[in-house]
């Protein structure tokens, strides 16, 4: 047998920063550490997991310093869920990190002056601010390691809950969790514990077999509740017990679906949702915009925080009601919508043909007349014939998913030159790269980054670009 190679241990490293996608980071013999369970100014004893040829990877596993900027997490699930992997970092430290995240991505990949960094707005709530939860159920809840050490048996290993990071089986039951408002907890508990009363069985996902698999729950400021129950086949009776036990126990949902999904993966959005009870929708506002969100529509998961980062691109967009906007990557058209009062058309495109579809339900729905939406790709819709079709643009709106824009479409707004631009991104670095690509005809004028996920890493940030004239 051969004998188990002893770990690489990296004594005493200074955590310094973060790092793209929310890593602590520091160096070891000038070789970069990217550090799990770490903060910056910690000083840690790392055992490496991975090594690069430029870096490695490790997690800590003793702590000489702790940082000071170190606080008591408020959830109880903190060091088994990583859900919301800041939350040892007060909400300040957050914002001051995530601020030194767009700095760092601007200052070195976008070479702007950081001067037009405005300071990050902050999240108007930090707790319960998700208006859409996920949650797995499993046979085979994951222990910590302080259940093993115990040796207590279980009656049963039920759970319902999130994945613990890296690992699609292992599944953390959850008890409270702080990101969606009333009645989410006692929604998902109950449901958990009826079940369990009722010995209906939660999958396996490794055997195949066991009965519930997800529950999908949305719930609007306007105070409506969808839930969306997933089981693995058709079994009648049960199906009915559960969904009957929720729409009894929870008198506010609004839309209960169920559906049906007996395929090795969790993904529900590519199978036949079934309204079981109430209406097809749920409706949000934001400010005096309706959306009718279906279950499978996509929507902005911080209602109230979408709100503050829609008024900033209004802010930016600075419109006078006269202007030609192209609202590019516009999901259910929700920029669109918002500013279609200020301007005098929005033309928005989006690659997902049923979120166009709720893109129009929604310009009806708010008697919104000058908006017109296209499905397909950007790269090959934005052409010179669509900028002929429907007017050159005056004001670009694009906010592209985190792998930024297809230099394809930057080489198509270098020969658009709509004169002003406003660029919205979840991704700091890819935009710092598109910045950088739009430089020669594009001056950035202004930057805000807005916290949409607070215990999060993740970042918005807003940049104003003006054409600069030849
Ligand atoms: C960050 S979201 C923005 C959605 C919307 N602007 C909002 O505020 O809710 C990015 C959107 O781009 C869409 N998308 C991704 N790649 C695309 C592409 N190549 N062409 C068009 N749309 C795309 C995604 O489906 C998603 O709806």
């Amino acid at each position: 047998m051969g004998r188990r190679r002893k770990p690489k241990i990296l004594k005493e490293v200074t955590i310094t920063g973060i790092a793209d996608k929310g890593r602590a980071v520091g160096r070891h013999n000038e070789k970069v550490v990217f550090v799990e369970k770490a903060v910056p100014g910690d000083v840690v004893d790392v055992r490496v997991l991975k090594k690069k040829s430029g870096f490695d990877i490790g997690t800590s596993v003793h702590y000489h310093t702790y940082s000071p900027d170190r606080i008591e997490p408020f959830c109880a699930h903190f060091e088994e869920c990583g859900g919301c992997s800041w939350e040892n970092l007060g909400y300040p430290t957050q914002l001051i990190h995530k601020q030194k995240t767009v700095e760092n991505a601007m200052m070195r990949i976008a070479k702007v002056d950081i001067d037009l960094l405005m300071p990050i707005l902050p999240a108007v709530e930090t707790t319960y601010y998700r208006n859409k939860m996920e949650y797995t159920f499993s046979n085979r809840r994951w222990l910590s390691q302080a259940e093993v050490d115990a040796g207590v048996p279980f009656e049963h290993r039920k759970a319902l809950g999130f994945h613990k990071p890296g690992g699609f089986n292992k599944i953390v039951d959850i008890n409270h969790c702080y990101l969606q408002p009333d009645p989410s907890n006692d929604i998902r508990n109950s449901i958990r514990d009826f079940a369990i009363a009722e010995n209906i069985s939660f999958y396996d996902i490794r055997d195949q077999k066991g009965l519930l698999r997800n529950l999908l729950i949305r719930i609007t400021t306007t105070g409506e509740v969808m839930l969306i129950v997933s089981f693995f086949k058709n079994d009648e009776d049960e199906v009915k017990k559960i969904l009957d036990f929720a729409s009894e126990k929870f008198p506010q949902i609004t839309s209960l679906f169920y559906v049906i999904n007996g395929k090795r993966n969790d993904f529900i959005m590519d199978l036949e949702m079934i309204l079981y009870k109430g209406n097809e929708f749920i409706t949000e506002k934001l400010k005096e915009v309706e959306f009718k969100i279906g279950p499978k529509s996509f929507f902005q998961t911080n209602s109230k925080q979408a709100v503050a980062l829609y008024d900033k691109i209004v802010e930016f967009a600075d419109l006078q009601g006269t202007e030609n906007v192209y609202d590019l990557y516009t999901g259910i058209g929700s920029i669109g919508l918002y500013i279609a009062k200020s301007c005098k058309h929005v033309v928005g495109i989006e690659e997902v043909a049923p979120a166009i579809e709720d893109a129009k339900v929604n310009a009806a729905l708010n008697e919104i007349e000058n908006v017109t939406f296209y499905a397909g790709d950007v790269k090959d819709i934005l052409t010179d014939d669509f900028a002929e079709t429907h007017g050159k643009p005056d004001v670009i709106i694009t906010d592209p998913p985190r792998a930024g824009m297809h230099p394809k479409v930057v080489d198509m707004l270098l020969q658009l030159a709509a004169p002003k631009m406003v660029y919205v991104s979840c991704n700091p670095a890819t935009q710092a790269r598109d910045l950088f690509l739009l430089k020669d005809k594009y001056r950035v004028v202004k930057m805000q980054p807005v916290d949409m996920f607070p215990h999060t890493y993740h970042i918005e940030n807003i940049a104003l670009l003006e054409l600069i004239n030849e």
